[in-house]
């Protein structure tokens, strides 16, 4: 039977709910990453490093909460505070005391954040970063790189050089942001003929969260570079934060950024974000005297910004990061994950196909133009290419195949390894990658 039959026979339950699915939500769902032909998986209940789907079916799950769940699903100390949280009440209308220990943990673990704001969400961040930049600077201008992802809101929607804004974008805002590639001179050159850069942002381990990796030392180059034409330094560590180090990607590299962007990780699993940094900058969000609150200060409501339910979550995350550091035991069994599936390719002479990334973050390409040898990518693999895993059809049946074994690999192409993954699970997840590349090879 082909990959795609045994999906369907294996998921009859989830093949019926995505039918009603499409009578409810544009495609049948809700995120764009979950759309998969023939249909997605639905799942009814999550524990630990496992998931089951509507149909039964164990999966070792590698979403992870869209990288938000580094210490898997349900873990006991996240679930004692959302249930005492609960009966205390989820919205107080008011300021609270846990939003305070939740940003003490911020500002301890994260480099340069003096003060900080709390958002709903990681895209509501990156929005805020913006303003504040351009409130501080009086400048208009942004640099964001190439197929960096910084959420969908428009003035930071448009990741091409493509001239054309995509549809539901007014032209108006493109010309607020420049798109530059990951080239050192090229920023330099814009820094050095343009005096209207307010910031540049970037996703500090490459776009997609490593998925397109940064040039070695890239980061510290561009804080270098940033500092020395006065322009600031977004870093947007809303999957890397609390992961690749506590203090995320500016610590390991030792760089302080002026703004950072977080979410994710931060709210413990919960819906919720922050943008801090720099004070005189976050100044812009205090109130002043009339003058000041009308020229340059920004406004900032939100119902759910520092919600309590996520502040109680995010405080019980983060005092475990603070404590036990449970990004170095994920990055471990990454580690072992990308190089066990790395033999496996290489047992099967897979050119052009190569498994990578960052620690607890993994992403598999899969049947790339450049046909590098098994399991060493080549830096010059084209970065859509990289950003997507490879080619469409064998992505599919990567993510489809993968999962009728018991594995749940984020979009078919990527994964975020927790805290409390095993190495039980490691093992079980290379032998279905490998039963997975047998199939593929079986139809192709
Ligand atoms: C690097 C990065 N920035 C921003 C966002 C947007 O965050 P949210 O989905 O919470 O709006 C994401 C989400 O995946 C992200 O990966």
């Amino acid at each position: 039977m082909t990959i795609i039959d045994t999906y369907i026979q294996r998921h009859p339950r989830s093949q019926a709910l995505f039918r009603q699915a499409q009578t409810l939500f544009p495609s049948g769902v809700t995120h764009d990453g979950r759309y998969v032909a023939p249909f997605p998986l639905y799942v009814e209940r999550c524990a630990g490093a496992y998931k089951w789907d509507a149909d039964g079916n164990k999966l070792i799950d590698y979403w992870m909460g869209h990288g938000a769940l580094l210490l898997g699903h349900g873990h006991p100390a996240i679930v004692a505070a959302v249930q005492r949280q609960m009966e205390r009440g989820t919205h107080y209308g008011a300021e609270h005391e846990l939003s305070l220990q939740w940003a003490h943990l911020v500002k301890r673990l994260v480099p340069g954040i003096e003060l900080l704001r709390f958002t709903a969400s990681g895209t509501e961040a990156t929005m805020m970063a913006l303003r504040l930049a351009r409130a501080f600077t009086g400048k208009p201008i942004v640099i964001r790189f190439a197929g960096h992802y910084h959420g969908w809101h428009d003035m930071l929607a448009h990741d091409t050089n493509d001239a054309s804004a995509p549809a539901g974008l007014y032209d108006g805002v493109l010309g607020s942001t420049v798109v530059a590639p990951t080239d050192l001179d090229y920023v330099e050159h814009a820094l050095r003929s343009r005096t209207d850069v307010a910031a540049v942002i970037l996703e500090p381990t490459g776009a997609s969260y490593g998925a397109v990796p940064l040039p070695p030392g890239f980061l510290r180059d561009l804080r270098e570079l940033t500092l020395r034409y006065g322009v600031l330094l977004i870093c947007d560590e809303i999957v890397t934060g609390f992961r690749v180090a506590p203090g995320g990607a500016q610590q390991r590299e030792g760089i302080v950024a002026d703004l950072t962007t977080l979410a994710k990780i931060l709210a413990g699993g919960l819906p919720g974000g922050a943008v801090g940094g720099r004070a005189d900058i976050l100044k812009h969000l205090a109130f002043g005297d009339a003058e000041w609150n009308q020229a340059h200060k920004i406004r900032h409501f939100g119902t759910f910004n520092a919600a309590p339910l996520a502040a109680a979550a995010g405080t019980a995350m983060l005092g475990i990061v603070a404590e036990e550091a449970p990004g170095v035991c994920a990055a471990a069994l990454g580690e072992r994950l990308i190089s066990g599936m790395n033999a496996e390719l290489r047992k099967r002479d897979l050119g052009g196909w190569a498994v990578y990334g960052d620690g607890s973050i993994f992403h598999i390409i899969a049947g790339c133009s450049v046909r590098f040898p098994p399991g060493e990518l080549d830096p010059t693999a084209p970065p859509d290419e990289l950003k997507r895993g490879g080619d469409p059809r064998l992505v599919q049946l990567l993510r489809l195949g993968m999962n009728n074994h018991g594995v749940d690999l984020m979009r078919g192409r990527s994964g975020f390894v927790s805290a409390v993954h095993t190495m039980d699970d490691i093992e079980a997840t290379i032998a279905a990658f490998a039963a997975t590349l047998d199939a593929i090879a079986a139809e192709l």
